[in-house]
Order: C-alpha cells, then structure tokens, then sequence
C-alpha cells in the first residue's frame, strides 16, 4: 500500500534544518509531497539559493522517508523560499527565541542606559532568565593558543551535551572560522543572522563579514557597534556557553564585553615561562578594572610528551600556577604541546574532534568539566543594579 502525504510529513517532523535547528515540517519548509505508487517526491524550499547545507538536508530528507513502508524511492527538489515565506521563518524563529535567545522585545535597560539595539531589540544576554554562561578567553599577548583554546573548549562542552556558540572577537588576526573548518557565511534571513555550526558548535565571526586580507581598523565606537551585532542580530539560541575569544590585551573589545555582557567570566590562558606571565597578569588587571570576575588560569604549552613517555617542559614550568596564585584564582587546567592541536587548527578540524582520546583532548575535557563544576561567578539580577 502506498504511503500517504500524512506519513510522509509525520516522518519528516523530526528532521531538523542543520543551521536553524527547527523541524523543516514546522519551518514550513516542506512546500509538495507526491506519491507515486513506491516513489515519493518532495519539495524542499531552502532560506537562501546558496545553502551550504543543500546536500546534508537532502540526506536527512532521504534518510527520514527510505525507511518508511511502502516506499522504495525519494526524490527531493530543492527550491527558494520568497520573500514572504522568509518573513514567516523570521518570525517564527523568533517567537522560539527571539533573535539570540530570549524573547523580543524592547532593550533592557541597565545603569540608565539603553543597552538593547537600537531599534529596540533586547540584548538576549542581558535579560534576567537568561542562563548562558560567557566564558571570555583573554591574554595579555598573542600567541599562546587562546584561539585554540577558545575552539576546543568549546567543542569540548557540546561533546558534554551542552548548547554552544563562540564568538571570534579577535578583530584584529580572527581565526575561529577556520580553526573551526567553516568555510561559507552565515545566513541571513531578513535582519536576524544565523550562525554556522561546526562540530556543535555555532560560530560568529568578524571575518565573516570584511575580506579575507582586509585589515580590519576599526575604532572603538565600530568595535563596539559590531559586537552588539553579534549579540543582538545573530540568532543564537538557548545557549548553556558563550566562549568569547577576545583580542590580544586590553583595550576597547573588553570594554564593550563589560557593558554588553556584564555576565562575563574572564579566563587567562599563559604560557609556562616567566615573562608570559607576567604579561598575562596585565589581562587580569584589566579583568578586575572593568569589574569582570577573574575565575581562573590556563595554561597552554606546558610541556611536550615524546615518545619515551617523558614530558619535556620546553617552555620552563610554573608560570600558570604562579600567576593563578598571584590572582588569588585556580589554574584551571595545563595543555601541552601537541602538534596535532596545530594541524587541527590549520586544517579546520579540532584535535578534540579527530583524536579525542589523546592527551590534549583528555586534558580538553577535564577542563570543561571543570568550568562547569565549578559554575557561574555569581546570580546576575538586573533589577538590583544600583541606577
Ligand atoms: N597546545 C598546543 N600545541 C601545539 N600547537 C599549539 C598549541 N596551542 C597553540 N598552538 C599553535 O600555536 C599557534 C598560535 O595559537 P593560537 O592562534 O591559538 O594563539 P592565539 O593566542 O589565539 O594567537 P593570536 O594572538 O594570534 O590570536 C597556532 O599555530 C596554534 O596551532
Ligand atoms: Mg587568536
């Protein structure tokens, strides 16, 4: 017997859009179903011509109506949807969420000040039920593995099951994408853009949206501007972490973090030697001057096991246990040296992902067990902000 239209759109309401996380039956996104006898057709309309996701939703379409009884072929055509059609993902999307993650409406104000956008959208992190919590990775110089800090903590919390974004606000040298092997933009729908995901990941990025050589020079009211951008127009979802990969020093990105994300935890990572140490301390300085809880040292490059099983300290030893007591803060975790975390890096393919049992992964996944342990700084409650 053949299937009818109602099974067939039964089977394909748990199917999701891989990028906006909804079922494509309840997206609408499903325009015709046709049976004929063991064949059935569908018409999948996509957000935008481009999609780079138009063979994975092909592949859960197929995978989602094979195994039904009574069908012995899929056949799936992918169209666009119009401008209308669009308008109605928007806003569906954003009666879920609103556009990052907590209902829309009005920006909440907070020290007197209008901190949603300015057309009056919230700023979802600033609301008071909003339970993410944003985990800033800074350093006080360049070069010791923030990034890679940055992306396989974060792949290593959505390994734990958790809902996880990083945003790429190293304005000056963004490397996230990469690292992260996304290699198409996010989509936009109307004014709300969709984060890409990689490895359970979603990913917003400065890169995205300047070219690929073009320095970036911006100002501080730019700077500024952009983040609240990623904050507020990016479609983020109920996020358990925020990872935030922060530009090298101080300067004008941890600012505008402080005022938008006044939730914000601040993790130093240094390396082993001295002198890094000391420069980190300045990032913890900065930490403490905009009022951000300082929650912990981690220390990346700590040593280098060869193959005799001995560990090599290349790089001296002690310096994140000497900065972390000299803040009064835990060191958190020790990565070592592992080339594989470098060639992930540059291949786009996390050492969390490809060798989750070595060395560097284990250690990947103490430590977001250990930021999860140890859970937020503080309970934020905006209505007792002294105005
Ligand atoms: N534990 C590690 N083992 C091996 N290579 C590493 C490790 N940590 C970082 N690297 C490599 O060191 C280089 C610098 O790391 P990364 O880009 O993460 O640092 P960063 O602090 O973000 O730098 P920048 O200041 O330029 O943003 C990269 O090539 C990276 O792959
Ligand atoms: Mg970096």
């Amino acid at each position: 017997m053949p299937v009818t239209e109602e099974q067939v759109l039964e089977a394909l309401r748990p199917v999701l859009d891989p990028e906006l996380h909804l079922s494509i039956v309840e997206l609408d996104m499903i325009k015709q179903v046709r049976v004929a006898g063991d064949r059935v057709g569908v018409v999948v309309a996509l957000t935008v011509a481009g999609c780079p996701m138009r063979g994975e939703i092909t592949k859960r379409v197929t995978d989602a109506l094979a195994p039904l009884a009574g069908v012995a072929a899929v056949d799936v055509e992918l169209t666009v949807m119009s401008e209308a059609e669009l308008s109605a993902v928007r806003d569906k999307m954003q009666a879920r969420h609103g556009a990052g993650g907590a209902a829309a409406g009005g920006g909440h104000a907070h020290g007197g000040q209008r901190l949603g956008h300015e057309e009056g959208r919230a700023n979802p992190f600033m609301s008071s039920d909003n339970r993410t919590r944003i985990l800033g990775i800074t350093s006080g110089k360049g070069g010791v593995g923030k990034s890679s800090v940055s992306v396989n903590l974060a792949v290593a919390l959505a390994k734990q099951g958790f809902e996880v974004g990083i945003l790429d606000a190293d304005v000056y040298g963004f490397s996230v994408p990469k690292m992260l092997g996304i290699d198409h933009d996010p989509v936009v729908i109307e004014d709300m853009i969709v984060p890409p995901v990689a490895y359970g990941v979603k990913c917003i990025s400065i890169g995205f949206f300047v070219g690929e050589d073009q320095p970036v020079m911006w100002r501080g009211p730019m700077l500024h501007k952009a983040l609240e951008q990623f904050l507020v127009d990016v479609y983020w979802g109920d996020l358990d972490y925020l990872v935030i990969d922060m530009p090298p020093g101080t300067g004008d990105v941890a600012l505008s973090m402080a005022q938008y994300l006044p939730r914000s935890e601040v993790y130093v990572v240094t390396t082993p030697q001295a002198a890094a140490q000391r420069v980190a301390q300045r990032a913890a300085y900065m930490a403490k001057k905009i009022n951000l809880p300082l929650r912990g040292v981690i220390e990346n490059m700590s040593w280098f096991t060869g193959d005799d099983g001995r560990r090599y300290e290349l790089f001296g030893r002690g310096g994140g246990e000497q900065l972390a007591s000299d803040l009064g803060v835990p060191l958190l975790g020790q990565i070592p040296l592992v080339p594989a975390l470098r060639e992930g890096g540059d291949l786009g393919t996390p050492v969390t992902v490809t060798d989750p049992s070595g060395e560097a992964s284990q250690l990947f996944d103490a430590l977001a067990e250990e930021i999860v342990a140890r859970g937020p700084s503080r309970v934020f409650r905006p209505e007792l902000t002294i105005r």
